[in-house]
């Protein structure tokens, strides 16, 4: 039995055959890595900061999707020379409408990468010690659907314990 292929917008093919700013950057000022509890998969995300809080280049290593490559990829061009609070206004549905719409089953992946990207802009000002008045106290949906990587391992092992009936 053959499975039909997921309706992938022509974007998100063309990143995810050629992504942009794929890769671990050394002299990142700050990175992040979150996995999905909805699949499993994960995502680094990193920033290089400049001293007015503009990100003046941002990477990202992702071992998920097509969807999750491609969104990570566009995220990395879209917080380009954008001040921190502008990147962490960028919500998933801004990223999917920019690769042409995400299937429904695939939103998750879109999430994942928003999150990974606000996790790492909250650890940038964690390790200021200081909040900016924009930020939310408490996680965002994104982040909390953007797992770090014990939670996600606990999350994995809890789904395959035998005799379990979930
Ligand atoms: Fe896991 Fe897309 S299915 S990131």
């Amino acid at each position: 039995m053959s499975r039909s292929p997921l309706p992938y917008s022509p974007k998100i093919l063309e990143l995810f055959r050629n992504p942009k700013n794929l890769g671990r950057m050394e002299d990142a000022t700050v990175s992040a890595s979150a996995g999905s509890p909805a699949c499993g998969d994960m995502i680094s995300f990193y920033l290089k900061i400049d001293e007015n809080m503009v990100i003046v280049k941002a990477s990202f290593e992702s071992y998920g999707c097509a969807a999750n490559i491609a969104t990570a990829s566009m995220l990395t061009e879209m917080v380009k020379n954008k001040t921190l609070e502008e990147a962490w206004r960028i919500s998933w549905k801004d990223v999917a409408d920019e690769v042409g719409g995400l299937p429904s089953v695939k939103f998750h992946c879109g999430v994942l990468a928003v999150g990974a990207l606000r996790r790492a802009i909250r650890e940038f000002f964690k390790k200021k010690g200081s909040k900016p008045d924009w930020m939310p106290e408490k996680e965002t949906f994104e982040e909390k659907q953007a797992l770090e990587e014990e939670e996600l391992a606990r999350i994995i092992s809890q789904r395959l314990i035998p005799g379990e009936v979930k």
